[in-house]
C-alpha cells in the first residue's frame, strides 16, 4: 500500500504537451480507474509511474518521497498484450519477477532460496488458475491465460504500486469477467493500491474505487499539439469492497516475506 503523489505534472515530447496541470493524491490501497480518449496521454501516465519516462515539470512522490529515476521492485506493471518471454515455461517466466527482485546484479537465485521461490512462484500460479500449465509455453497459452500469467508474474514481486494498462482489452467477455473477479480478490486481499487504465466506462466504475477521466480543456485549433490532457473528472467508483481509508488492521496482509 503506497501513497502516491502528483504534483504539477506536465508532460511535452518537444512541442507537443501530451499531459498538463494533474495534481493527484491517490490513497494507499485503492483502485484507481483512469478512461480518457485514445492518445490523451493515459499510457504516458503510466510510464511516468513506472519510472521509464520524467516529467517535463512537476514531480511525483511515493509515500513522500521521489519517485527514483527508474522502474524498480516497488512497481509493477501489466500491459494489454504482455511480453513474456516465449522460450521459457510459464513457471520460469513467474519465477524471473522473483529472481529480478530478489538479486537484481546476477539476476539467479541459488539453492535453498531457489526452491522458496519455485514453491511461492507455483502457488501464485495456482492462485490465479495455471497450476495445470506449469510447464506450458506461452504460445501455449490463451490470451486469457496470458493475462493471468502476467498478472501472476507482476504480483510475485509484491510491489507497493500495481499499474495496469488496459490489461484485458484483448480478451473476450467471459474471459474477461473472470480476470476482473482475480484482480478485485487480489487486490482486496492484499491492498495492493492498483491504478488500471481501461477504454471500458463500465469495467472503470466496477473495479474502480475512483474512476478519472483524461481529457483536454484547452484546444486551439490552429496548434492542436500546444495544450494537453487533465483530469477533468474525479468519481466515485462503484468498488466499495474496502474503504481505501479504512485501518491497516482491517485489511488482510500480503502473504509471504520476500524468496
Ligand atoms: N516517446 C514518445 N515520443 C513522442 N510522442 C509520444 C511518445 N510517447 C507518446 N507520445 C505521444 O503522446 C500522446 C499520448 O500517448 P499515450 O500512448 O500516452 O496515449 P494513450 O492515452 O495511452 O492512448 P491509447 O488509449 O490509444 O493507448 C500521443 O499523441 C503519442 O503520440
Ligand atoms: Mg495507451
Amino acid at each position: 500500500m503506497s501513497r502516491i503523489e502528483v504534483r504539477g505534472l506536465w508532460k511535452s515530447y518537444g512541442e507537443r504537451v501530451v499531459l498538463e496541470r494533474i495534481d493527484l493524491t491517490i490513497e494507499p490501497g485503492s483502485l484507481v480507474a483512469i478512461v480518457g480518449a485514445s492518445g490523451c496521454g493515459k499510457s504516458t501516465f503510466l510510464r511516468i509511474l513506472l519510472g521509464v519516462e520524467r516529467p517535463s515539470r512537476g514531480r511525483v512522490l511515493l509515500d513522500g518521497a521521489p519517485l527514483p529515476p527508474e522502474p524498480g521492485p516497488d512497481r509493477g506493471i501489466v500491459f494489454q498484450r504482455y511480453t513474456v518471454f516465449p522460450h521459457l515455461t510459464v513457471l520460469d517466466n513467474a519465477l524471473l519477477g522473483l529472481e529480478l527482485r530478489a538479486s537484481r546484479v546476477f539476476g539467479r537465485l541459488f539453492g535453498a532460496r531457489r526452491r522458496r521461490a519455485r514453491e511461492r512462484a507455483a502457488a501464485m500460479l495456482a492462485r490465479v488458475g495455471l497450476a495445470e500449465a506449469l510447464d506450458a509455453l506461452p504460445h501455449e497459452l490463451s490470451g486469457g491465460m496470458q493475462q493471468r500469467l502476467a498478472l501472476a508474474q507482476a504480483l510475485l514481486a509484491e510491489p507497493r504500486v500495481l499499474l495496469l494498462d488496459e490489461p484485458f482489452g484483448a480478451l473476450d467477455p467471459g474471459s474477461r469477467g473472470e480476470a476482473q473477479a482475480l484482480l478485485l480478490e487480489l487486490w482486496e486481499e492484499r491492498g495492493t493500491t492498483v491504478i488500471l487504465v481501461t477504454h471500458d466506462l463500465p469495467e472503470a466504475f466496477r473495479l474502480g474505487t475512483r474512476v478519472l477521466v483524461f481529457d483536454r480543456v484547452r484546444r486551439d485549433p490552429h496548434a492542436p499539439e500546444r495544450y494537453g490532457a487533465t483530469v477533468t473528472y474525479d468519481l466515485p467508483g462503484h468498488n466499495r469492497a474496502r474503504s481505501p481509508r479504512a485501518p491497516a488492521a482491517e485489511r488482510a496482509s500480503p502473504r509471504g516475506g520476500p524468496p
